[in-house]
Order: structure tokens, then C-alpha cells, then sequence
């Protein structure tokens, strides 16, 4: 069985740089797909050869796809592929009833369920941007490129999602869309997030420096490790242990789809980094994983804030001093999974049921309220 917290990548050896070879006269095709300056790089002429490609500042067509190089990449877009879902299939009928009975639900869990929508309504949005109009234009191993596209389809699904429970249950649209706004242990999240964002988003940033490939690697850690790895995860447990108490099903379901999402991105983000470090060493100085370090730990501490925001009085058998111990569990893993030493040694996993959450291949879903068998065709072969 796959589980895709433990598929990351044992990354091979560094491969050769290219041979550099004389610059075409005029910016070819590939060039400008590329979409930064070739002024300061090699150029690889001729047929596209797997060894020449680079995840960042590569020189071969970006158009063509194959040959492949990056395989665990083209294997997460197959089975991101396979993991297909879609909101309106899932119902929200009892969600609907629970929600207009007074009795159903406390105070305490509806404000959950407001301020998670609130968080998940534009976090999704702002990944997929991230994603469109950033990350993707810097990367150049197609593999990676074809994925990403995937993953930004998936985050308009999970947007997609988020309104459909937010009209389902009648909400308050323009409480839930501004919260990020307006909800302090929410904009502070996302103050967090948004430079490290503009940063691969602003039209003038451009890769090939040392300084700026340093710049891209951090965005991309702030995204694959803080913000999908670490930022989601509060809501995630929230929602989730509220389907298992026979609450909120249709929405804990959607949720179940999007942690699965989720944590294949973190993954894909995870194997882009170590690639990228790979092919780059000269990047990850023991400044930049100081500071990195220092990220982490701040991203930690808004975390445990927005847990304690959202639960100031503990329900559903959690509060926030277990969230502390999960946060650093979980930051622990992601520095490990980037090669660096755990932040808070010891820290241990208080909802190991969370695991259980992200294995989907079973007759009925955790929630027992339809099947859940979305792999579509015979593309995967992970168990
Ligand atoms: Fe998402
Ligand atoms: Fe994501």
C-alpha cells in the first residue's frame, strides 16, 4: 500500500552538468518557454538528452516531455491522475440537517468548521497562484512542469470544494472569503505566506543567480513544507475528528480528499527541493538552513496560535497543547525530509488516526457514507 507520507524521494546521485555548447543567434521555441534570459547560461543544441535536463535554469525544450529524466515526478501526475474526485459527488445532505439543528452541533465545533473555511476558502487560491503564475514558469524539467499542472487543477477542485460546503451549509459568503482579512490568527498566516509567494510571482524575478535560485528554493519550502506541510494540518485534524464523531461527514469526506491531495504535493514539493539541491549544492549554505530553521519555527508558533484561535476552550477530545506536540511532530518530519536535524527532538504524533485518514483504497470511506474507490484505470501500481 502506497503511503504517501513515507514516498519521498531517495534522490541519485548529482548527474553531469551539460556541455555547454554555442548559443543559437535568435531565442528559439524553447527558450521562451522557458521563460527566463539564456544570456547568462549554457545552451544545449540539438536533441532533448535526459542527462542535460535541470529542474531549475535547464537549457533542454521544456516542450517536450520526454525523454524522461525526473520519474518520480511523471509518477505523482499519474497518480494524482488516478486519485480524481470531484465536490458534488459527495453529499452534503446530513451536513445540511446537523447544521440547521441547534442541538447537533455545539457552538464551539460550528466556530471550527467557520474559521477552518475561512483559512481553506482563499489558502487554496493563493496555491494555486503560487503554482500558475510563479513556481511554474521557473522550473524547467517538463516532468516537474506536467505535474504542477496537475496540482493546480487540484487546487481549483479544493477551492471548488470549500465553496460547495460553505453554500451547501448557507454560510455567510462574504464573512467566510474576507475572514483571511479580517480573522487575525488567520491574516497572520497568510502575511506569513504572501512574500514568499510575490516573490515568484513578481514578473521581474528571474532564476540563474545564486542569490536568486536561493530566493526560488526558499519559496519553495515555505510552500511544500510550511504552507501545504504544516499550515493545513490544524484544519485538517479538525474536521477530520469531527466526521469521526458522526459530524459534519460530507465535509470531513471532502477533507479526506483533499489531505490525500495534499500530501502528495508536499511530497512532489519535497522531491523538487532535494533535486534542486542535488543539482545545486552550492545553494544550501548552513546560513540559508539556519534560516530556514528559523522559518520553520515561526511558521510553528502561527499555527499553534490560529489552534488556540480556533479552539480557545479544547473540543472534540483535543485542545491546543496536543496541536503544540503534533505541530512539532510534524515539523520535525518536513526538516527531515529536507535534510535537516529535527527541530524539537521527541516530539511524538498525539493523532496517530491521522495516518489512516490519507488510505483511501478501502470498500468504504472512514465516514462510511459512500464508496471511495477513485482509482480510475490500472495506472497505478504503488501496492
Ligand atoms: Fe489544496
Ligand atoms: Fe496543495
Amino acid at each position: 500500500m502506497l503511503n504517501f507520507e513515507e514516498d519521498i524521494l531517495i534522490a541519485p546521485a548529482a548527474a553531469p552538468t551539460a556541455t555547454p555548447s554555442a548559443a543559437p543567434a535568435m531565442p528559439s521555441a524553447a527558450a521562451i518557454a522557458n521563460g527566463h534570459s539564456a544570456a547568462n547560461q549554457p545552451s544545449v543544441t540539438g536533441r532533448v538528452q535526459a542527462v542535460d535536463k535541470r529542474v531549475i535554469n535547464g537549457q533542454t525544450d521544456v516542450n517536450q516531455l520526454v525523454p524522461f529524466k525526473y520519474h518520480w515526478a511523471w509518477d505523482k501526475y499519474l497518480a494524482g491522475c488516478a486519485n480524481h474526485w470531484m465536490p458534488q459527488e459527495i453529499s452534503m445532505s446530513r451536513d445540511i440537517a446537523q447544521w440547521k439543528d441547534s442541538s447537533a452541533l455545539t457552538e464551539d465545533e460550528r466556530l471550527i468548521v467557520k474559521r477552518n473555511l475561512g483559512f481553506f476558502t482563499t489558502a487554496d487560491s493563493l496555491a494555486a497562484n503560487n503554482i500558475v503564475l510563479g513556481t511554474y514558469r521557473h522550473i524547467t524539467a517538463p516532468e516537474c512542469r506536467q505535474y504542477l499542472l496537475r496540482q493546480a487543477f487540484e487546487e481549483a477542485i479544493h477551492t471548488h470544494a470549500y465553496q460547495y460546503i460553505v453554500e451547501s451549509l448557507g454560510l455567510d459568503e462574504s464573512e467566510i472569503f474576507n475572514a483571511y482579512q479580517e480573522v487575525s490568527s488567520i491574516r497572520d498566516k497568510d502575511d506569513f505566506l504572501i512574500p514568499f509567494i510575490n516573490t515568484l510571482t513578481d514578473p521581474e524575478f528571474k532564476t540563474g543567480t545564486t542569490q536568486a535560485d536561493q530566493q526560488l528554493l526558499r519559496s519553495l519550502i515555505v510552500f511544500a513544507c510550511i504552507m501545504e506541510g504544516l499550515f493545513f494540518y490544524v484544519g485538517f485534524v479538525q474536521i477530520l475528528a469531527l466526521g469521526r464523531q458522526n459530524k459534519m461527514q460530507g465535509a470531513a469526506e471532502q477533507y479526506q480528499y483533499i489531505l490525500r491531495d495534499e500530501s502528495m504535493h508536499c511530497n512532489f514539493g519535497i522531491d523538487l527541493i532535494n533535486t534542486l539541491k542535488l543539482e545545486n549544492p552550492h545553494l544550501w549554505t548552513p546560513e540559508f538552513r539556519e534560516e530556514i530553521k528559523r522559518l520553520m519555527q515561526q511558521a510553528v508558533e502561527l499555527e499553534y496560535r490560529y489552534a488556540e484561535d480556533t479552539m480557545p476552550r479544547g473540543v472534540l477530545g483535543l485542545n491546543a497543547a496536543m496541536f503544540k506536540e503534533y505541530l512539532r511532530f510534524i515539523a520535525n518530519r518536513r526538516m527531515q525530509q529536507i535534510g535537516i536535524d529535527a527541530l524539537y527532538p521527541g516530539a511524538s504524533n498525539p493523532f496517530p488516526w491521522m495516518s489512516e485518514m490519507m488510505d483511501l483504497k478501502k470498500e468504504k470511506n472512514f465516514f462510511e457514507t459512500r464508496v471511495t474507490e477513485y482509482q480510475t484505470g490500472g495506472a497505478l501500481s504503488w501496492d
